[in-house]
This record gives C-alpha cells, sequence and structure tokens, in this order.
C-alpha cells in the first residue's frame, strides 16, 4: 500500500512538472530582436517624437524648463541637435557627450538608436 502511493506522489509531482514547463513559451521578440526594427521608412512624427516621448526627454528638454539649454519639444529644435550630432551622440552613450537619459541607468533600446541614426542620415526631415 504504501509504494502505492509513494508511486502515485511521484507521478503526480512529474505531471505537475510537465505541466509548468508548457506554460512558458518563446517570445518572438525576444528570440529575433533584429526582425522587428524596420528602418525602412523612418520619420520624424511616427518614430522620432514618440522615442524622445517614451525615453523621457522630453519631460526634461521642454520649452517650460530646458535642462542644459536642450529643447527637444519642437521640430525645429530636434533637428539642431540631431546635425550638431548631440542628439544621437548623447542618446548612444558616446565619449563626449553627456550620457542621456540623464539620472537613468537605461539607455534607449538599439533598435530606436538604429531610427534616431537613419532619421538623421537622411537628412533630419520634418516628415
Ligand atoms: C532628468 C532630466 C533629463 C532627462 C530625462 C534627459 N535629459 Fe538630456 N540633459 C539633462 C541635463 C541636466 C543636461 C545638461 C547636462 C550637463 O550639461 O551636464 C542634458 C543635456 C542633454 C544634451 C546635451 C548633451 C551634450 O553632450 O552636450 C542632449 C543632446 C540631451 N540632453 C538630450 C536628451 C535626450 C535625447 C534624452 C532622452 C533620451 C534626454 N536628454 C533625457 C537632463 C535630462
Amino acid at each position: 500500500m504504501k509504494e502505492h502511493k509513494i508511486i502515485r506522489y511521484t507521478v503526480l509531482i512529474a505531471m505537475g512538472c510537465i505541466f509548468l514547463a508548457g506554460c512558458y513559451y518563446d517570445v518572438g521578440e525576444e528570440l529575433y530582436p533584429t526582425s522587428q526594427c524596420d528602418l525602412a521608412d523612418v520619420s520624424y512624427s511616427t518614430d522620432i517624437i514618440p522615442i524622445l516621448t517614451d525615453n523621457t526627454c522630453i519631460s526634461c528638454h521642454n520649452n517650460v524648463s530646458p535642462q542644459g539649454s536642450i529643447k527637444l519639444d519642437t521640430y525645429s529644435e530636434v533637428k539642431i541637435n540631431a546635425e550638431n550630432g548631440k542628439l544621437f551622440g548623447s542618446m548612444n552613450h558616446d565619449s563626449g557627450f553627456k550620457p542621456m537619459p540623464q539620472g537613468s541607468s537605461n539607455k534607449t533600446d538599439q533598435c530606436s538608436l538604429d531610427k534616431i541614426r537613419t532619421w538623421i542620415e537622411n537628412g533630419a526631415q520634418n516628415n
């Protein structure tokens, strides 16, 4: 009788493990990060503004109290910093630039950096 119980519990535990393992699933974005980054039609309005907003840049670099005298809330101001190299240099943590976002260890994700670089290479247009 006792052996029967042990076998029954062993089977139950084994089944539980298989069941739990089944809950693991692969997230495509994590497995193939580059496949999600579309650099074909990078635009100021649909790509660059959301990147600057999502990375909290606008909260410190707006017209109300621009930190470091840098404003990133209008196209013309973003364009100036795109063309003088500061926008990408600071976001990419290049040497010689202040790493942004300031006070955060979160560097902007690679796809967003690639979009910023592509947008600048394409002439930093207001598109
Ligand atoms: C918490 C506030 C804060 C956030 C968030 C922030 N910045 Fe800054 N930023 C600053 C301050 C302050 C300076 C001036 C730093 C200095 O001169 O030491 C600065 C400087 C800069 C500069 C000039 C860099 C240089 O080397 O001259 C750029 C460009 C810039 N920020 C862009 C950004 C971008 C892009 C983001 C978002 C990824 C961002 N900032 C997020 C506060 C912030």
